[in-house]
């Protein structure tokens, strides 16, 4: 473990087996410096147990900049579920992954991610209540996070089309959405009411009918969405999609969508910066699902309130941008550096109360 390459100094990684329901489940705590590890969990058929172990080290690891980067008190964490799972399984299952939850203590809060519903979440909640994306009404937030995920990405697509164009609306701008899962789909209703113009792509080709259906968008294939010929390209479906290869051909200005950890390696991030495409580090774009979560388990869940905080990612980008650009760093680069500032700075506080 402590020589995996993505292995980042991790305070904790829990396997756990349940023989009964079939779970096989990895719980990793990347850090807590600034409170309980935060990150949803994902359910996904890796081909192999290292797959599942390195998107859980990856992925908790971005909860950690996240969580920071938004100014939540929240450490990052992530959980990977190792599917499939069948359907009459699902339900004590997903019992079993509460009870796994529940062994941390409340070192780990859980919640969604891909492949993992409200529903789950609710049954998750029956083994422990480390736990949020819970259901919501009343006019509090609560439930899907997802729509808050679009909305925070949209506001970070128009902060990144503000910097790179100079351009104060979406309307006319030409986005191409990867992937309309729970997000992506949100995504493009936002852009759409907002006049732009949309090609998508997904493997499911009833989204993809849903979404020309509703938005009037071009259904393209999934090996080209990423090179179309259009203003911004918004990865929305899993991560690292974004490949050297892909950031040679993009033609976009500007790529900004909710996916985890689009760049599939550092040398992609370079490539996008040299041809001048404008890159919004995911997880200061697609923040807004764990700032709602986190509203949530705080209890501090008005929906107005919760929007704004989302909002608040627009200027958080701008001024990401703003450094990149003055001292002629990546915007990624940037990002990871103001995240990795603030976990020492809380690491320091942590050691000098412990003393
Ligand atoms: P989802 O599972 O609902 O949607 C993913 C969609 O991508 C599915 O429709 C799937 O068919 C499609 N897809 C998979 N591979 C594809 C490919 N190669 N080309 C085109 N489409 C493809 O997941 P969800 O919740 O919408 O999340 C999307 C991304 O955003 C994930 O990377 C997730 O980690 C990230 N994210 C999600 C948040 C949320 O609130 N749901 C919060 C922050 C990040």
């Amino acid at each position: 473990m402590f020589d995996h390459p993505d292995y980042d100094g991790h305070e904790k990684v829990l396997m756990a087996e349940d023989a009964e329901t079939g779970l096989k489940t990895i719980i990793a705590i990347h850090s807590t410096a600034l409170g309980a590890a935060a990150g949803g969990c994902r359910l996904w058929a890796y081909e192999t147990g290292a797959q599942a172990l390195s998107d859980a080290l990856r992925l908790s690891r971005g909860m950690s900049y996240k969580n920071a980067m938004a100014n939540l008190p929240m450490g990052g964490g992530k959980a990977v579920i190792w599917g499939p799972v069948l359907p009459e399984n699902r339900t004590a299952l997903m019992q079993a992954f509460g009870r796994a939850v529940d062994s941390l203590n409340g070192q780990y809060i859980t919640a969604e991610d891909v492949g993992v519903s409200v529903a789950d979440m609710e049954i998750v909640r029956s083994t422990t209540k480390y736990v949020g994306g819970l259901a919501g009404g009343n006019g509090k937030s609560g439930g899907d996070p997802s729509p808050f995920t679009a909305r925070g990405v949209r506001v970070g697509i128009e902060a990144a089309v503000r910097a790179q164009m100079g351009r104060k609306e979406l309307a006319g701008l030409k986005v191409a959405v990867q992937g309309l899962g729970h997000v992506g789909m949100y995504l493009c209703e936002e852009l759409f009411d907002l006049g732009a113009q949309l090609v998508v792509a997904d493997i499911d080709p009833a989204r993809v009918s849903e979404a020309q259906r509703r938005f009037g968008a071009v259904g393209v294939s999934t090996d080209d969405i990423l090179t179309q010929k259009v203003d911004i390209v918004a990865p929305c479906a899993l991560g690292a999609t974004v490949s050297e290869y892909a950031a040679r051909y993009i033609q976009a200005q500007v790529v900004a969508g909710a996916a985890n950890n689009q760049l599939a390696t550092a040398e992609a991030g370079r490539i996008l910066a040299e041809r001048g495409i404008l890159y919004a580090p995911d997880y200061v774009i697609n923040a807004g699902g764990i700032i709602m979560v986190q509203a949530e388990l705080s209890g501090d869940n008005d929906a107005a309130v919760v929007t704004a905080r989302v909002d608040a990612i627009g200027p958080r980008l701008d001024a990401i941008f703003a450094k990149a650009k003055s001292e002629n760093v990546i915007t990624n680069e940037v990002a990871d550096a103001m995240a990795r500032d603030k976990l020492r700075a809380a690491k320091k506080v942590r050691a000098t109360v412990a003393a």
